[in-house]
């Protein structure tokens, strides 16, 4: 061999030992960044990502998912949904629904469990779905089964989504815009109770979503021809949430650092898209994408024959709304692009 192949050997092996040695600093790094932390997911539709059974209307049923993973698969969307970006952020897979904990390999569950189920509130609403308090029974019940250990929910991440379900309800069969504010003060008071068992079980970091500004929802700006968003809806909303951030401040305290309470504040975050939504290359801000041909059907319905009773538009991907209730895939992660350096960092370093 001469000198010249000698050195070249030389040189490729030293070229790839230092390549192995940059990938193994590059997963130790990534290790101690994220010291097993899990997430665990309570609440709605919003964080919902397969819990809701395949009869009901929605998740499970075309066109949901057709942006990912391209055919429905139990998300309120066309694509990912807020659970998944979270889980992202966390550096982390998104965790498997608490209903496939029987048929999924054990090792999903290392990233944590999504107990939350669409149409649900923490007061029971329409849907038979389980309400937070039983979501979070549900979970207590597989650490009774040393399915997860203290160690692992004190490491952990407890996510809650409470998005209006109480007060569609609440409007679906009460109606007054007069017991409004007793309404809400009834539903933080529970949403803090929720957040107080989460703190019993051991968690010492525990997030809790704000209120979206209900009154942009589609379902509300439909009385408009979705032109403008609904003050007396949003009014109601600021109200919940400034509850919720008095509440969370009180809990704060009395935790003594011992745990943390955060706030995700998806209000602002929603209300930073709509306002400036060619910042997201959002081009339809209030119209959702996929709707009923007439009120009384729904995106995703069908008639007696399977014929569709619904449009999707063209193009998800520039469009802020999926359905009557939910963002596209796209406005999560707009949402989730104004979020994430605000908020949850403060709970992670
Ligand atoms: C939650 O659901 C359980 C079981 O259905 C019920 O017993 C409980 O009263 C509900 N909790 C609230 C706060 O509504
Ligand atoms: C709704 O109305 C029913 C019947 O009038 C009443 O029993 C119930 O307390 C009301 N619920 C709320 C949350 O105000
Ligand atoms: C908001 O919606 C309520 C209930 O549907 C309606 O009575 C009210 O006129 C609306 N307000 C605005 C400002 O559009």
């Amino acid at each position: 061999m001469d000198s010249h192949k000698q050195l070249f050997i030389l040189l490729c092996l030293s070229l790839v030992l230092v390549l192995l040695s940059g990938l193994q600093v590059e997963a130790s790094r990534h290790i101690k960044h994220h010291p097993s932390k899990q997430l665990f997911v309570f609440g709605d539709s919003y964080v919902d990502t397969g819990n809701t059974p395949k009869s009901k209307p929605g998740s499970w049923k075309q066109p949901y998912g057709i942006t990912f993973p391209g055919k429905p698969a139990g998300r309120f969307s066309d694509g990912r949904v807020l659970t998944d970006f979270i889980a992202k952020y966390l550096g982390l897979r998104s965790p498997i629904p608490h209903k496939f904990r029987n048929v999924v390999p054990k090792n999903y569950f290392k990233y944590g469990m999504n107990f939350a189920y669409g149409g649900t509130g923490v007061f029971d609403t329409s849907t038979s779905g389980p309400n937070v308090t039983t979501q979070i029974n549900s979970f207590n019940q597989l650490v009774q089964e040393n399915v997860y250990t203290q160690s692992d929910i004190t490491k952990s991440i407890a996510y809650v989504s409470v998005a209006g379900n109480d007060y569609n309800h609440y409007l679906a069969t009460n109606g007054s815009i007069q017991g409004f504010p007793s309404f809400i003060a009834s539903v933080v008071k529970q949403t803090a109770t929720n957040l107080v068992q989460l703190q019993k079980l051991g968690f010492k970091r525990i997030v809790v979503g704000a209120l979206q500004p209900l009154g942009c929802l589609p379902q509300t700006t439909a009385q408009n021809s979705f032109k403008s968003c609904n003050s007396t809806f949003n009014d109601l909303v600021v109200l919940h949430n400034n509850l919720l951030d008095q509440s969370v401040t009180k809990l704060n305290q009395e935790a003594n650092g011992y745990t943390t309470f955060v706030i995700l504040d998806i209000f602002e975050s929603f209300r930073s898209v709509l306002n400036n939504p060619s910042r997201h290359n959002i081009k339809e801000r209030l119209k959702p994408c996929c709707f009923g041909v007439s009120s009384q059907y729904n995106c995703g319905s069908v008639d007696e024959n399977n014929v569709k009773k619904y449009s999707v538009c063209e193009n998800p991907e520039s469009t802020f709304f999926w359905d009557r209730l939910h963002p596209t895939q796209a406005g999560w992660n707009a949402v989730y692009n104004e979020l994430k350096i605000k908020s949850l960092h403060q709970i992670l370093y």
